[in-house]
């Protein structure tokens, strides 16, 4: 699995198919990218929403590939 953190943005995790648990909820997610927060600011976490972008969140570009 590779995750990406874009810069100044999203971690960026490429999939087919993921299922996001929230108490007892459960909601199938079908997309090709999932983008992920890590500026703490997203009022939809833990999905980026775009609000790094206001925020003025600054941050490296990084790349982990887990084997
Ligand atoms: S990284 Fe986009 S809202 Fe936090």
């Amino acid at each position: 699995m590779k995750i990406k953190a874009s810069a100044n943005g999203p971690y960026l995790i490429e999939v087919t198919e993921a299922t996001l648990r929230k108490g007892d909820t459960e909601e199938k997610i079908e997309r090709k990218t999932i983008a992920l927060c890590r500026c703490g600011h997203s009022a939809n976490k833990p999905f980026c929403d775009g609000a790094h972008k206001n925020a003025g969140f600054e941050a490296d570009a990084v790349e982990l590939e887990v084997n």
